[in-house]
């Protein structure tokens, strides 16, 4: 009885072990999405994208949803978790200047964050997708919960939850209990994987400008494992920031990105490891910049075969969207201008400068039935058409140790393998030249007008105002008193309208100014034969007075009136102003 029940009860202790295995084992296989398993369908349609306003209109779910992607990849700011402040110069909260006082970002509470999360899921597009594809991701700075936080970021196991749930991830994920959300994924059938690694950048990340650690070293663990691990004939690896692109090479001292070339050294291993780990087929894909581009780094000796990269950024956020549209070409004009030495110039590309700045997603075609495979890279507009693209023949990311696959130039492939911080300076700094240039000839502009225009305000409402004529003619109707001065140096009057007789040599104006400030109402007579006359004055010097501009208003009219020839031609709206004022004259 005794030897039943314990056999009985090993049988049942057994099955009950087995069976959990089996479980436990099939859990395995689904979490990690382990490559052997041989029901695995054939990926060829992969879709990412980044810089998803959850509050913005997202349109660009309609063109990929039709592109019908078997997966989608999130890498990051697929929310915009943090509180942004408006620019403000002055008043309570000063966000910049020299004088600033709140920082110009703030994490969100977690029910603020969850909120978020919740509009960016519900967004119809995006739920659209969700029902047909499957969706991974990694995060970055924004829906980790702060604009280019890292590791010092207190925020970021709470918001690692957020993150997962917003995913999916099963509730007993190990992804819930790492620290940090970096995954891999493998899919398709054997001969035809793609194994999806995805980094992440932020929760170990040192400082910006520390040339410490981006992925820590339990990450770093990790990714050594995953790429030593089985092979696959293609590996993507996602990283939120851009991997090969050093922008900040050549925009600052202007701005400066995050990137992985921000930390060179971290660079440099993530390198190293792939060329020991002797994978193929690896590309990387990013996002974070607001605009797409891609990039290669070919320099055999450091990496082993060209590493691509191919950033997507963002899904509703565009570096041409933050400026008026009618201005947006010199976003283009400047992406032109800034040097690169990483990015693939190409002529199908819809623009000069290769990137593209409207938003945009990008769409990963893999052509399993060609010789050889062939993966098609495109970064596509909102309507689903493609601005730059790539095609990269799988035999082109063979470690073999030579140098013949390569289809570029020489002079484009020594390119690729410089580094932006090794060009010539004045190549390096193109873009903050120009800049301060732009700028210095926008100051001397303003200078020059701001003085033009006191110049001309002082001159008006300041000093008097002379005018010069050659020849002026004069209706007298009424002797009166004159409102303003008419002087005259040399003055004559001639008779050749009216034969009338004037005063020839002595002026027949006399100035009763000099006594008088400035500004002030000056009498002066004219001395006249006759009244009612045409007369034409030449060399007469007429001042305008502020005061004669104050007296129009009040001018009673009929007494003494400039026919023409008051003003210099060209300074026809002026005279006709005075025509139609006409002076007061003293008899
Ligand atoms: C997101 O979109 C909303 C609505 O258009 C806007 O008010 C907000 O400033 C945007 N946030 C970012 C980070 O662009
Ligand atoms: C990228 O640019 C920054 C800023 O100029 C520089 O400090 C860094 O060394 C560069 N990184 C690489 C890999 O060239
Ligand atoms: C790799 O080759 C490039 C160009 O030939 C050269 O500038 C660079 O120093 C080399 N790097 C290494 C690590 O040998």
């Amino acid at each position: 009885m005794a030897t039943t029940t314990t056999t009985l009860f090993f049988c049942f202790f057994f099955i009950v072990f087995i069976a959990g295995a089996a479980a436990s084992a099939v859990e395995e296989v689904e979490q990690q999405q382990q490559a052997f398993a041989p029901e695995q369908p054939l990926i060829s349609r992969i879709v990412f994208g980044s810089c998803a306003n959850q509050s913005a209109p997202q349109p660009i779910w309609n063109a990929i949803i039709d592109f019908n992607p078997q997966v989608f990849i999130w890498l990051g700011d697929n929310i915009y978790g943090d509180i942004r402040r408006p620019y403000k110069l002055f008043g309570k909260e000063r966000t910049i200047g020299p004088w600033k006082n709140v920082p110009r970002f703030v994490p969100a509470s977690e029910t603020e964050m969850q909120l978020k999360y919740h509009i960016a899921k519900k967004n119809s597009g995006y739920s659209l997708l969700r029902k047909k594809t499957q969706v991974i991701g990694t995060w970055d700075d924004h829906d980790y919960g702060l604009n280019d936080a890292g590791k010092e970021f207190s925020e970021k196991n709470v918001n690692q939850k957020l993150m997962l749930d917003f995913l999916d991830e099963p509730q007993d994920s190990p992804r819930r209990k790492q620290a940090g959300v970096y995954a891999s994924y493998t899919f398709g059938p054997k001969g035809k994987q793609v194994k999806v690694i995805l980094l992440d950048t932020r929760y170990h990340r040192d400082p910006l400008s520390s040339d410490g650690s981006i992925l820590g070293d339990s990450q770093w663990s990790w990714l050594k494992k995953e790429l030593n691990g089985p092979k696959t004939e293609i590996t993507i690896i996602g990283s939120s920031i851009q991997v090969l692109s050093n922008l900040s090479a050549t925009t600052g001292p202007l701005f400066y990105m995050e990137s992985w070339g921000r930390f060179p050294r971290e660079r440099d291993h993530l390198f190293k490891m792939i060329a020991s780990s002797k994978r193929n087929g690896i590309f990387f894909i990013s996002g974070d910049v607001h605009f797409g581009e891609i990039a290669r780094y070919d320099c055999a000796n450091a990496t082993g075969y060209p590493l691509y990269d191919i950033t997507s950024s963002g899904l509703t956020q565009a570096v041409e969207k933050v400026i008026p549209e009618p201005l947006a070409f010199l976003v283009e004009v400047a992406a032109w201008l800034t040097p690169t030495t990483m990015r693939l110039i190409s002529t199908s590309c819809r623009y000069r400068s290769c990137t593209y700045g409207q938003t945009n997603f990008g769409a990963i075609e893999i052509d399993w039935g060609v010789t050889p495979v062939t993966v098609k890279v495109e970064v596509r507009d909102v309507n689903g058409h493609p601005a730059i693209s790539v095609n990269i023949p799988l035999s082109e990311l063979q470690n073999q140790g030579s140098n013949d696959r390569n289809t570029l130039k020489v002079a484009e492939l020594q390119r690729h393998c410089t580094l932006e911080r090794n060009l010539p300076w004045i190549t390096r700094y193109r873009l903050a030249f120009l800049f301060y240039y732009f700028l210095a000839v926008l100051l001397l502009l303003v200078v020059g007008l701001s003085y033009a225009a006191i110049k001309y305000t002082k001159r008006i409402f300041g000093k008097c105002k002379y005018y010069h004529h050659n020849s002026v003619k004069i209706s007298v109707v009424q002797i009166s008193p004159v409102i303003c001065q008419i002087c005259s140096s040399s003055f004559k009057v001639s008779q050749e309208a009216t034969g009338s007789t004037f005063y020839e040599e002595k002026p027949p104006l006399q100035c009763f100014s000099p006594a008088l400030p400035r500004r002030r109402e000056i009498s002066c007579n004219l001395i006249l034969n006759e009244t009612k006359d045409w007369i034409a004055i030449p060399n007469l010097q007429l001042e305008v007075c502020p005061t004669f501009w104050q007296a129009l208003a009040a001018w009673p009219l009929g007494t003494a009136t400039v026919q023409r020839g008051l003003l210099p031609s060209g300074r026809k709206r002026k005279m006709k102003s005075l025509t139609s004022i006409g002076m007061k004259l003293l008899a």
